[in-house]
């Protein structure tokens, strides 16, 4: 086996060759894996990144790095078109599996069980199930679109947002550049009823004003996520989120012609580096005039349970914080 850093592919990836070449079972596999991870997860971060944290988060830092370094636990949504969550928790409980609600979000599962695997879920009740963090579902749950509207889901990549997308009445359009991931999509149980399109949100086979609703999932530095892929960082550098940045505005500039007038976009990173948050609201603010700061709160309702204020149309979700991934999520509407 290659050392992951000579050959730039995910240690999850390795795992998985391992795995099959030594045929390995499933607690095998499980245990090779955490082994691993945890050595992955202690060893040093790049000076670049750590600088960059410093000078974001300044005494908050430390405890930030920390809970970024920590194992995050899984998080199920429920699909609430098919079952109670009451329900659900009492059948995952009946399998050994023990669960609390999220304190974040409506209809999250965080799962408690430390021996918790997939394979456990009864299949009847997988079917109404998926794993999605508290803090991407808090994403998704800020399209707040009514039967009969049009939503676009930008970078609907393996389709994770587009599933919970579909809890509503409207239409969905799930679109992604990649051909490989809009596939994988479709074979999802229960996404079949999305609209699935493969394009350059750049370059979107769209007319300007079709959309009521317009989700950018973007492709980012995906920093926010360490607690699950703890060796990304050994793939990332400063250019890669310079052209990450390039690519938000490209999008952002093609979401904003896209809205019909007051339709509303929401704007998603799973990153906790500013340049691809905090400094893309000044970057909207100078040079999309046509949108307009929505408040989050007004969207969300008391389906998510984060103090802030009522005005503020952006939110940076952090593991140290809140306790979920680090994601960062912003609302506009069109003028
Ligand atoms: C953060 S991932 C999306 C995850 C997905 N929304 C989910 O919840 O499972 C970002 C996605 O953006 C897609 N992407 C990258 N550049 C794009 C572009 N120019 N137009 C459309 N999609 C793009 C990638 O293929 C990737 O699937």
């Amino acid at each position: 086996m290659k050392h992951h850093g000579a050959t730039g592919e995910p240690v999850s990836h390795l795992v998985s060759s391992l795995s099959r070449a030594r045929k390995l079972g499933s607690r095998d596999r499980k245990l090779v894996g955490e082994a691993v991870y945890t050595m992955v997860r202690n060893l040093p971060w790049p000076a670049w990144f750590l600088k960059k944290l410093e000078k974001e988060y300044g005494k908050n830092a430390p405890e930030l790095i920390k809970a970024l370094r920590e194992r995050a636990q899984p998080v199920l949504a429920v699909d609430k078109r098919h079952c109670h969550i009451d329900q659900v928790q009492e059948s995952l409980q009946e399998q050994g599996i023990e669960t609390r609600k999220s304190a974040l979000i409506e209809g999250a599962l965080v799962v408690v069980s430390a021996d918790f695997s997939w394979e456990k879920i009864p299949e009847e009740l997988q079917k109404s199930l998926w794993l999605m963090d508290e803090a991407s579902q808090i994403a998704a749950r800020s399209v707040a679109a009514k039967a009969g509207m049009l939503v676009l889901d930008m970078c609907a990549g393996g389709g994770g947002k587009t599933r919970y997308l579909l809890q509503s009445d409207a239409h969905i359009v799930a679109m992604d550049s990649s051909e490989k991931r809009t596939r994988a999509s479709l074979e999802r149980e229960g996404l079949e009823s999305a609209w699935h399109v493969v394009a350059d949100g750049m370059k979107p086979p769209f007319a300007d004003g079709t959309f009521d609703w317009i989700i950018i999932d973007a492709p980012c530095s995906g920093t926010g996520t360490l607690r699950r892929a703890p060796d990304l960082l050994s793939r990332l550098d400063e250019k890669n989120i310079k052209s990450c940045v390039e690519i938000q505005q490209g999008l952002l500039r093609s979401a904003a012609a896209l809205l019909k007038a007051s339709g509303k976009l929401i704007y998603v990173t799973c990153s906790v580096l500013p340049e691809e948050n905090r400094q893309m609201l000044s970057w909207i603010k100078d040079e999309l005039k046509i949108l307009k700061p929505q408040p989050l709160a007004e969207i969300w309702g008391s389906d998510v349970k984060i103090e802030m204020s009522p005005e503020a149309n952006f939110i940076q979700l952090l593991p140290s914080t809140h306790g979920c991934d680090g994601f960062f999520i912003a609302a506009y509407r069109s003028n």
